[in-house]
Parts: C-alpha cells; sequence; structure tokens
C-alpha cells in the first residue's frame, strides 16, 4: 500500500500564520509563498477569506493573492467558510477554495459561530459556485480524533460528516486533528471514516503536532496508502479556536522522513529549509522543525 510518490499541501501561509498575534506584512507572506514554490511546493494554501474581527491575521488576503508571482502547474487555494468569504476570494482568482467545518459541533460553534449543520448549509452556495466556476473544491473536517471542548470524537462522527461533505459536491475531504492529540490507530480509524465516502486519490492527512505525533501519524496513513498531506514549513501554525494546540508537521520533517523512505516529494529539503530560516527571521522566533536544526547546524 505503501505510495512511491507523496504530493504535500503547503499551509505555512495560512494555518501557519494566522494565529500570530503580531502582524506579518504582506509582503513577508507573498515572499514566503514565492521561496516555497521555488522549493517544489505545487500546493499552496495562500490566505483565508474569514472575517478580520475574527482572525486579524488573514485581512491581507486580497493583497497577498494579488502579490503572488504565479508559478504554472501550482495550486494556490484558499479557505472561504460562507459565501460572503468565496465572493470576495473569486476576485482573486483561486484555483482551490476550501470549506471547513468540524466533526464536533463544540469546536464548530467556536470556529465558525454554527453548528456542523449549520456550517453544511452555508457552504452549499458555495460549492455550487465554485464547481459551476470550474474552481475545485476541497473539504476539511477538524477535531477528527479529539475536540479541546469535547473530548474525544468517534470515527462515526467523522464518517457522518464525509458523507454530508460528498453529498455537498466536495471532491477532496482533508482529514484533520485539529488539537495533534491522535495516536497512529485512532487517525488509521479517522482516515477509514473519511474512505468510507471519499476515494484514497481524494482524501489527506492535516496533523498538528502538539504531542509529537503527527510523524507517526504521517506513517500510519502512509500504510493505508494516503499519499496526500498538509504540512507547514518550520512546523508554524495553530487554529486560534483550538487552545492549546501547536503547529502542523513542519513541512521539513515530513520531507526529510519520505525522502529517507526512498518516497518523492518534488521538493528540494535545501530550499525548504531557507524557506524556513526567512519567515522564522521575519516572526523572530526559532523554527520548530527537528530536520530544519539539524541541517542548519550542520551547515554552520
Ligand atoms: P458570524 O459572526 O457568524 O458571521 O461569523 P455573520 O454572517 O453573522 O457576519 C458577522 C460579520 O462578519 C459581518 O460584519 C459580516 O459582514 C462579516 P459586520 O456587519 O459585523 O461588520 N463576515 C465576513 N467578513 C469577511 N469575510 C467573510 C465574512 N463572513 C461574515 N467570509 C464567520 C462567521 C465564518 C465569518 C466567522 O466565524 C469567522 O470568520 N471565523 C473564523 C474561522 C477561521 O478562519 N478559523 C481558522 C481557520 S480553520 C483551521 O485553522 C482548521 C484547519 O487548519 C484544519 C484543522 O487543523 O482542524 C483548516
Ligand atoms: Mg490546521
Amino acid at each position: 500500500m505503501m505510495p512511491f510518490r507523496v504530493s504535500l499541501l503547503e499551509s505555512g501561509p495560512r494555518d501557519g500564520l494566522q494565529n500570530e498575534a503580531l502582524p506579518v506584512a504582506a509582503a513577508s507572506k507573498i515572499e514566503l509563498v514565492h521561496r516555497l514554490q521555488a522549493a517544489g511546493l505545487r500546493n499552496i494554501e495562500v490566505t483565508s477569506f474569514v472575517s478580520p474581527k475574527w482572525v486579524p491575521q488573514m485581512a491581507d488576503n486580497a493583497e497577498v493573492m494579488a502579490g503572488l508571482q504565479r508559478q504554472a502547474g501550482v495550486r494556490y487555494s484558499v479557505l472561504t467558510p460562507n459565501l460572503k468569504g468565496y465572493e470576495a476570494a473569486v476576485l482573486s482568482r483561486p484555483d482551490e477554495i476550501v470549506v471547513f467545518t468540524a466533526a464536533s459541533d463544540a469546536f464548530c460553534q467556536r470556529n465558525l459561530n454554527c453548528t456542523v449543520a449549520e456550517s453544511i448549509e452555508r457552504f452549499e452556495p458555495v460549492v455550487q459556485a465554485a464547481r459551476t466556476a470550474g474552481i475545485h473544491v476541497r473539504g476539511v473536517i477538524s477535531t477528527t480524533v479529539g475536540c479541546p471542548y469535547q473530548g474525544e470524537v468517534a470515527p462515526s462522527a467523522v464518517a457522518d460528516v464525509a458523507r454530508r461533505m460528498k453529498a455537498l459536491g466536495v471532491e477532496h475531504l482533508g482529514v484533520a486533528d485539529t488539537m495533534g492529540v491522535g495516536t497512529p490507530r485512532k487517525v488509521q480509524a479517522a482516515m477509514e471514516a473519511a474512505l468510507q465516502h471519499f476515494d484514497l486519490d481524494a482524501v489527506s492527512g492535516h496533523f498538528h503536532d502538539t504531542y509529537g505525533q503527527a510523524l507517526s501519524n504521517t506513517l500510519a496513513c502512509l500504510e493505508m496508502g494516503v499519499w496526500q498531506y498538509d504540512s507547514s514549513v518550520a512546523g508554524l501554525g495553530g487554529c486560534p479556536y483550538a487552545k492549546g494546540a501547536t503547529g502542523n508537521v513542519a513541512t521539513e520533517d515530513v520531507v526529510f522522513m519520505l525522502h529517507g523512505m526512498g518516497i518523492e516529494t518534488g521538493i528540494e529539503l535545501d530550499a525548504l529549509v531557507d524557506a524556513g530560516d526567512f519567515i522564522c527571521a521575519a516572526l523572530g522566533r526559532p523554527t520548530s522543525s527537528r530536520v530544519a536544526k539539524a541541517l542548519m547546524a550542520k551547515r554552520a
């Protein structure tokens, strides 16, 4: 089942930066995207079209999108949780939009100010408009193994939301461990629940690394044949409504593991480490990537 090639979606500019307390210049975000695409990333989640009152760091969404020097073959995606977000996003010509909900109502309520069922209703016109416009639609389910407000989440809850996402016309489903509390068997169970409604080629893993389990969880899903994952350069990130959670699994760490296993990614690790170094310097903080630390120490 082990894939020979893996496709990584780089979420650093979006998930990575959305929770930063101090403003990050749009120019730094744009430069980060440019460095990531130069390193070989072909799927980049750039920003979110959400309320600037809820997530101030993404208020420069249109400016960042407008500043990109797009590279052929790169898919630029943005988050759009409702029609207002979609209508603003579409002016920036994203290749993919992302609708996101949760496997637990308690988290959805904090993140989107509505229940899971209400979020799905809000997605209906968004998905319809995007599909009509020929824009790829990805869905993401948060809290698939644990919720900060509700505790454990059953795989049946994940399957139920996956079924509704499929019925909406969502083309690809991301299975997210928002809190980073998942362990390999639990994450496999959540992924299996998603696979009841989506093909193996249409699912991805999105693992936060709070408890240091994200690489193990990635390996567990690789063993199921899952070949698409989200990650963030330097291990940046976290959701403002997932208190206690840290960043995504670091892209550098995933790439190092995959290359070490003989799995292709198309990504140039040294250039990726430089991209991570660039954004960490802009943020004034050290990288969270173990691989980046090791490689930079070796360079020095
Ligand atoms: P709401 O308050 O229920 O929305 O928020 P509303 O329709 O009642 O509107 C309230 C105000 O927001 C109005 O403005 C609207 O115009 C405005 P006001 O009249 O007060 O000036 N508004 C918007 N403005 C800009 N863009 C929009 C938009 N929609 C309404 N799209 C809403 C609903 C979804 C807007 C809000 O809850 C929100 O923005 N939440 C933030 C969600 C978010 O970005 N979370 C982080 C990303 S998700 C994540 O990180 C998890 C993930 O990584 C996977 C994982 O790890 O689990 C993907
Ligand atoms: Mg996330």
